[in-house]
């Protein structure tokens, strides 16, 4: 039996709010399941900041706090063998490597650049939030007045306004599979 394959690993997808992070990590996390009979752990922007991070604000601050702590659970997932899907926007280069090293001492750590453009993601608009930041009734929205800092290694680059969730699921598990992970 391959050693690699039951060593954990992180999917860390990041991108603009409503570029697609949650469908790619729901049904990655499907397949996994289905698949390969894995046990997967998504921590996913929305759930975290109500369950981890609540009382965070969008500062850059505490969005720092934010993937600090996602990344000590993905960590502590991949430590122990399991599979963690991270899906949060984590506008910050910083936080991002601070991830990266801190769970590539468990096991393999995938940066997924959902590369969505902010036109597709801001006419998509499922929560109504980017009217809302034009309008100014939200302040520093990630991609309107906050930066988001392109990923510049990620492991891969998917933008879902020309493939489907499904395709991009696909996209990923051959980059693990490619590298005997699954
Ligand atoms: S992160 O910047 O700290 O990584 P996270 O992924 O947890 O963000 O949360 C993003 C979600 O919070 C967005 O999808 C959106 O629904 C909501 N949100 C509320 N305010 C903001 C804001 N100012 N910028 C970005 N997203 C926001």
């Amino acid at each position: 039996m391959n050693a690699a394959v039951n060593r954990g690993f992180t999917l860390f997808l990041t991108g603009l709010s409503g570029a697609g992070k949650s469908t790619i990590a729901e049904r990655l996390a499907g397949a996994l399941r289905r698949e390969h009979g894995r046990e997967v752990t998504i921590l996913d922007g929305d759930i975290v900041r109500e369950m981890l991070s609540s009382g965070l604000t969008f500062s850059r601050a505490d969005r720092e706090l934010n993937i600090r702590r996602i990344g000590y659970v993905a960590g502590e997932v991949t430590k122990h063998g399991g599979i963690c899907i991270c899906a949060a926007i984590a506008p910050f280069r910083s936080a991002r490597d601070e991830a990266r090293a801190r769970i590539s001492q468990f096991g393999e750590f995938y940066e997924i650049y959902v590369a969505t453009p902010l036109a597709v993601c801001e006419t998509r608009d499922p929560k109504g939030l980017y009217k809302k930041a034009r309008r100014g009734e939200i302040k520093g929205f990630t991609g309107i007045d906050d930066p988001f800092e392109t990923p510049e290694k990620p492991e891969l680059s998917i933008d879902t306004s020309k493939f489907t969730a499904d395709e991009a699921v696909e996209k990923i598990l051959s980059r693990v599979k490619k590298d005997g992970r699954l």
